[in-house]
């Protein structure tokens, strides 16, 4: 009873809003209760009036959500490949045997649920996990040295490794420690475009930097801001997209957790450049710790009148709110977001119209990538030409790589575009662990590379005229003891499990693909032939760029290592 009394009590702080109250009400509830009762989602669609149907869709497709009872510790163990090498399966198997259960399972008395999950994000300190306790809240735990720290409540400290050249994103920053605003500074660049410069000139300027989005499409950043405050009416607004859920990437936690005032100031600048007096910064639910920096580092710097009424004692008000996912890759596709800040379930729409127009609650949105935003302080404190000084025609700047598996030292790297990718993981990296057999470029959506094709410079156009692509900047790096058909499962129950299967090809035929490659030990004829139809029907047909390139790391292993699909093998 009293629980129940409580729980009405967190409901209650949301009388008054709407359907995109969804999402925080029910993180609310399910950290309380461990999930969301029948009675609080009467309660919740009272309040913020959303047929009790549409919450039970909701809870049903996020991954962090449970309208049933589960243990007091929900452990979510990392099943993708780089967790995958580094031992995750044993960790399951051990915990499991520890606790009596099988995954997916809770314990009799009700103390522990374990499972299985997708890619953490946590990729340079694998394996990984995310605990999840009734009441106290979430909280990363990697590496998993054994399943006793797992369940002992210890947190073990995280040493970050943030290398390679430090002029964009890391300049002068420590490793493991977030930077406070104090360090930061008084948001100099925000400062300058609030005084000095007009909405217009801000977006040429990052225009003629050449910086095109970092979150896998390559979109001229400039371009899209100019289309986003030509569109006429108010409101207009500006998201981060920091749901970074592509396994094997895991800059942007980074750059969150160590420097959240460069994101807000790049945020704002955004804002001021397409007139938004509204912004979001959506972060993955699985990024815990990231959401709470963010928060505090909004909270500061609204303290300091960096954000929110009359910024800088200017016309110019922006309020930035965080808003958190709940477990679906599939909410980093710009549209789906939107559907979940609105309180809905993750699903795409179909394009045009282009968010520049119609996004957010269907109002002109200019969507950005945590590592695009990051870059335009310096663009406009520095000017164009000073980002261009690194880079290529096509590529300018430095981009962030997450580079994981079995490189010797695993993390994120600044590199100037250019950089062969053989410096980058026999120098920066200082080496393999191992004999090098592949490289997953662009995380599961990407491609593979050979272990003779890493002379390739990295830059957007030298990896397209190769085949491959740079996507978000993971690179996936597999030493010759890895059975990549192991690799090839992973990925293919990620994305059967990811797919939001709103249209045939992609819900079909990530499932197929599944079942293909989980018998690939022993193959049936014409198993190589119906992979590939599979991958060119999911690629051709597909609603939106998940089922559009879910086949696309297969593909490339069919074509490399031929062998690897060939009965007996
Ligand atoms: C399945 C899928 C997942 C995506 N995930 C992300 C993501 O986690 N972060 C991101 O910035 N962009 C992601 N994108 C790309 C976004 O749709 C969008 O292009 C991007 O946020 C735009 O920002 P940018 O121009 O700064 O790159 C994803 C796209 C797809 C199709
Ligand atoms: S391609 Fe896949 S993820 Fe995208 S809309 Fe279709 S089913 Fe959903």
């Amino acid at each position: 009873m009293a629980e129940t009394t409580h729980l009405d009590e967190i409901v209650a702080r949301y009388a008054g809003r709407g359907c995109d109250a969804l999402l925080p009400v029910l993180w609310d509830v399910q950290r309380e209760a461990g999930f969301i009762d029948a009675e609080t989602a009467l309660s919740i669609s009272r309040t913020l009036r959303v047929p009790v149907a549409d919450i039970y869709g909701v809870i049903g497709f996020y991954s962090l959500f449970s309208d049933k009872p589960e243990g007091k510790t929900v452990i979510h163990v990392c099943a993708d490949p780089s967790c995958g090498l580094a031992g995750a399966d044993s960790v399951v198997d051990e915990l499991c045997a520890r606790l009596g259960i099988r995954p997916g399972e809770t314990t009799a008395d009700g103390s522990y649920t374990v499972r299985r999950s997708t890619c953490l994000g946590l990729c340079e300190h694998a394996p990984a996990a995310l605990v999840c306790r009734r009441g106290e809240g979430e909280c990363s735990h990697a590496p998993v040295t054994s399943s006793v720290a797992l369940l002992d409540g210890s947190r073990p400290a995280r040493a970050a490794v943030v290398g390679g050249e430090r002029h964009v994103f890391f300049p002068g920053v420590v490793p493991n420690q977030t930077e406070s605003l104090a360090q930061y500074g008084d948001y100099a660049a925000l400062r300058r475009a609030l005084f000095a410069l007009t909405p217009e000139q801000i977006s040429a300027e990052v225009e003629a930097a050449g910086l095109v989005g970092r979150g896998g499409a390559g979109f001229p950043t400039g371009m899209k801001w100019r289309f986003t405050r030509g569109a006429g009416g108010q409101p207009h607004y500006a998201v981060c997209n920091a749901d970074e859920s592509e396994p094997g990437t895991f800059k942007d936690r980074v750059l969150m957790e160590h420097r959240p005032h460069l994101l807000l100031e790049g945020l704002l600048l955004c804002a001021y450049a397409i007139q938004a007096r509204y912004a979001f910064v959506f972060i993955r639910g699985e990024y815990p710790e990231a959401a709470a920096i963010m928060e505090a580092a909004i909270h500061e710097a609204q303290s300091g009148g960096l954000l929110g009424e009359r910024i800088m004692g200017t016309d110019f008000s922006c309020a930035v709110e965080v808003r958190r996912g709940g477990g679906a890759y599939i909410c980093g596709e710009e549209t789906a977001l939107f559907e979940a800040i609105e309180g809905k379930r993750g699903f795409p729409r179909i394009k045009p119209p282009y968010p520049t127009t119609h996004g957010l609650f269907n109002r002109p949105t200019s969507v950005n990538n945590v590592e695009t935003l990051c870059a335009v302080p310096a663009i406009i404190s520095n000017g164009a030409g000073w980002f261009r000084q690194w880079g290529t025609e096509k590529s300018t700047g430095t981009k962030l790589v997450s580079v994981s598996g079995h490189v010797r030292r695993p993390g994120v790297y600044e590199i100037p575009f250019g950089l062969r990718l053989r410096e980058l993981l026999e120098g920066h990296c200082a080496g393999f662990v191992g004999e090098l057999q592949a490289v997953l470029m662009g995380g599961a959506a990407g491609t593979f590379l050979r272990a003779d094709e890493i002379d390739l410079p990295l830059t957007f156009e030298g990896l397209q005229a190769a085949g491959t692509t740079l996507g978000s900047g993971a690179v996936m790096v597999f030493n010759t003891e890895v059975d990549l058909r192991d690799v090839l499962r992973r990925l293919g129950h990620f994305f059967a499990h990811e797919s939001c299967g709103k249209c045939f090809p992609c819900q079909l035929g990530t499932r197929r693909q599944m079942e293909i490659l989980d018998q690939m030990g022993q193959p049936l004829p014409g198993d190589a032939e119906r992979l590939c139809d599979i991958g060119l029907t999911m690629s051709e047909a597909s609603l939106c760029g998940l089922g559009q390139t879910a086949a696309a790391a297969v593909l490339s292993a069919l074509r490399k290592w031929p062998g690897l699909f060939a009965a007996g093998s």
